[in-house]
C-alpha cells in the first residue's frame, strides 16, 4: 500500500514537471519589471563614476562616464559593428522631441565622415573635462536592461523601442580627459533621450532615477537604479527609499543657450539649499548667493563630474575659517596645506569611526531648513597622503556661475533619488552610518 503510494506520487511529480515545463517554455512571460539596476565603478585616476550599457546585443559592454548635467549619451564606435542600428531621420516627429538643433550634415571631412548619415537629427555634446563641443547626430539601436527588486539582480529585458544615442568616430577630439576604461560619457538631465526618461517611458516606471557612487575602485560596485524604491543595503534591513530627507528642485530661471545649442530652460539639477554650518554653528555669508539671479549666477547643483565639492569665494572663505576654529576646538593638528586644498591635519591626531575621521560635522541645510545633510569625515575630509587628511573643499572663484557644486567625494555612500516627477532630490543618510556602503554585491 505504502509502495503503490509511492509509486503514484512519484507518477504525479513526474506529470506535474512535464506539464510546468511545457506551459514554461510555452506561456512563461517575464514579470513586469518595476526597475532596473546599473553598476557604477570609480576610475581611481580620473575619479570619475562610470556606468555600462548593454547597446545592440547584450553582449556589446559600453562604459560611459556618469553626467547629471549632460542631455544625451554619446561614444566612440563603429556603427557597422552595431546590428540594428539605425540613424534618427532629422524631419521626423521623434527628433523634434530629442529637441535636435537641426539636419547633420556629414560632408568630405574623413573625422566627421564615418558612419556619419546625413539628415541625421543632429544634437550637441560637450565634454566636461576638455570642455569640448561637437554636434553629431543621433541614432538608435536595442538596448538590454537588468532589473531588480531594490536588492537583487532580476530578469534581463530587452527595451521594446530603441535607445537614443550617438556613434561617434574613434576620434581624440571629444573622448579626451575622459576614464580611459570608457567611451563616452551617458547624460542624465532630464530630457527625453535620457536613459531614465526612455526605461520610464519603455516600461511605464515610475520617471525617478537614484545614485549609489562608491568611494573604491574595487570589484564591488555602486549602482544605479532606475524606476524608484525600494532600495536596501544590507546589513540594514530597511528600505532606505523611505528614509530619505528631500531638497527641492529648483528649475533653472534662464536659457542654457551659453551652454549647449538649446535654448531650454532644462539645465542641470539644482537643489534649494539654505545655509550651511559647521559642528551646528551657521556659517557666515550672504545668503543670497545660495538663490539664483535672473542672469542664473548663484544657487546648488550636484555633480558626478566634480570630484570635490566647489564653492564660490565667500562661501569658501568662511566655510574654512568655520572649519578651522572648529577643527582646534576637537585637537586636530594642522600641517601646511595641499593644493587645491585649504586646510590640512595630521591624520593620527583625528580619531576614527565607522563613518570615516572624527571632524566637525558640515551640514547642508535644505528646503525648510529643519533638515539637514550631514557629512561625515569619510565625506569632508581626503586623504592626500600618508598621514595628510584634507578639508575636501574647493575655491572655486569668484565668477563661478554656480556658487556650490556638490561633487562626486561628497555623494559617495549616500543614496541620492532624484525624483522627476514631483520633482525633488531624496538624500539618505550615510550609508557608512548604517554600517554599510554603495560598494555591494547584487546577486541574481
Ligand atoms: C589607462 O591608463 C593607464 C595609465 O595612464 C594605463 O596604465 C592603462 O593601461 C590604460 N588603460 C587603457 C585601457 O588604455
Ligand atoms: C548680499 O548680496 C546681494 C547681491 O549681491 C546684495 O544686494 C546685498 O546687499 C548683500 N547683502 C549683504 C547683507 O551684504
Ligand atoms: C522631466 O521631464 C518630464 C517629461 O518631459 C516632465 O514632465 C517633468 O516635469 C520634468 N521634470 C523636471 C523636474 O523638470
Ligand atoms: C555598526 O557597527 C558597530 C560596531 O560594529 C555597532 O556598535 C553599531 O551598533 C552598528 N550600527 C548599526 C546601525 O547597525
Amino acid at each position: 500500500m505504502s509502495s503503490s503510494i509511492h509509486h503514484y506520487a512519484v507518477i504525479f511529480l513526474c506529470l506535474a514537471a512535464a506539464i510546468f515545463s511545457v506551459s514554461s517554455a510555452a506561456t512563461f512571460k517575464k514579470p513586469k519589471p518595476t526597475a532596473f539596476l546599473f553598476p557604477i565603478r570609480k576610475d581611481t585616476k580620473t575619479l570619475q563614476y562610470y556606468t555600462t550599457l548593454d547597446i545592440s546585443s547584450r553582449e556589446n559592454s559600453v562604459q560611459l562616464v556618469l553626467d547629471l548635467g549632460g542631455q544625451h549619451t554619446w561614444f566612440t564606435c563603429n556603427a557597422e559593428v552595431l546590428a540594428s542600428f539605425k540613424a534618427v531621420d532629422c524631419h521626423s516627429r521623434k527628433c523634434k522631441d530629442y529637441k535636435s538643433t537641426s539636419c547633420m550634415r556629414c560632408g568630405s571631412d574623413p573625422a566627421v565622415n564615418v558612419g556619419c548619415t546625413d539628415d541625421a537629427c543632429a544634437v550637441d555634446y560637450r565634454n566636461p573635462f576638455n570642455t569640448r563641443e561637437i554636434g553629431r547626430g543621433l541614432g538608435e539601436d536595442a538596448l538590454f536592461v537588468d532589473s531588480t527588486n531594490g536588492l537583487s539582480v532580476g530578469f534581463n529585458y530587452q527595451s521594446p523601442k530603441p535607445f537614443p544615442f550617438s556613434c561617434l568616430e574613434s576620434d581624440e577630439y571629444l573622448i579626451g580627459g575622459l576614464s580611459n576604461e570608457t567611451k563616452g560619457m551617458i547624460g542624465l538631465m532630464n530630457t527625453t533621450t535620457s536613459l531614465h526618461a526612455q526605461l520610464s517611458t519603455q516600461f511605464k516606471i515610475p520617471h525617478k532615477f537614484a545614485l549609489c557612487l562608491p568611494s573604491t575602485s574595487d570589484f564591488i560596485l555602486g549602482h544605479m537604479f532606475i524606476g524608484g524604491k525600494p532600495y536596501f543595503y544590507p546589513p540594514y534591513n530597511k528600505d532606505i527609499g523611505r528614509e530619505l530627507i528631500t531638497a527641492k528642485l529648483v528649475r533653472y530661471p534662464v536659457s542654457t543657450a551659453n551652454v549647449f545649442s538649446v535654448g531650454d530652460p532644462l539645465d542641470e539639477y539644482f537643489i534649494d539649499v539654505k545655509s550651511i554650518s559647521v559642528d551646528h554653528k551657521i556659517v557666515a555669508f550672504n545668503a543670497s548667493l545660495l538663490s539664483i539671479n535672473e542672469e542664473g549666477t548663484g544657487g546648488t547643483t550636484l555633480s558626478a563630474v566634480t570630484p570635490y565639492t566647489t564653492l564660490v569665494t565667500p562661501i569658501y572663505e568662511s566655510l574654512l575659517s568655520a572649519f578651522t576654529k572648529a577643527a582646534a576646538l576637537r585637537k586636530m593638528k594642522k600641517v601646511s596645506a595641499v593644493a587645491p586644498f585649504g586646510a590640512c591635519y595630521k591624520a593620527k591626531s583625528v580619531a576614527k569611526s565607522q563613518t570615516g575621521p572624527v571632524v566637525p560635522y558640515i551640514d547642508i541645510g535644505l528646503t525648510g531648513g529643519k533638515q539637514h545633510w550631514r557629512f561625515y569625515g569619510a565625506n569632508s575630509m581626503v586623504l592626500v597622503k600618508k598621514d595628510v587628511l584634507c578639508l575636501a573643499f574647493v575655491d572655486g572663484g569668484s565668477s563661478v556661475r554656480t556658487s556650490v557644486v556638490i561633487g562626486g567625494h561628497q555623494m559617495e555612500n549616500y543614496l541620492i533619488e532624484f525624483d522627476l516627477v514631483t520633482p525633488k532630490v531624496g538624500i539618505s543618510t550615510s550609508l557608512l552610518f548604517r554600517n554599510s556602503t554603495c560598494s555591494q554585491t547584487r546577486l541574481l
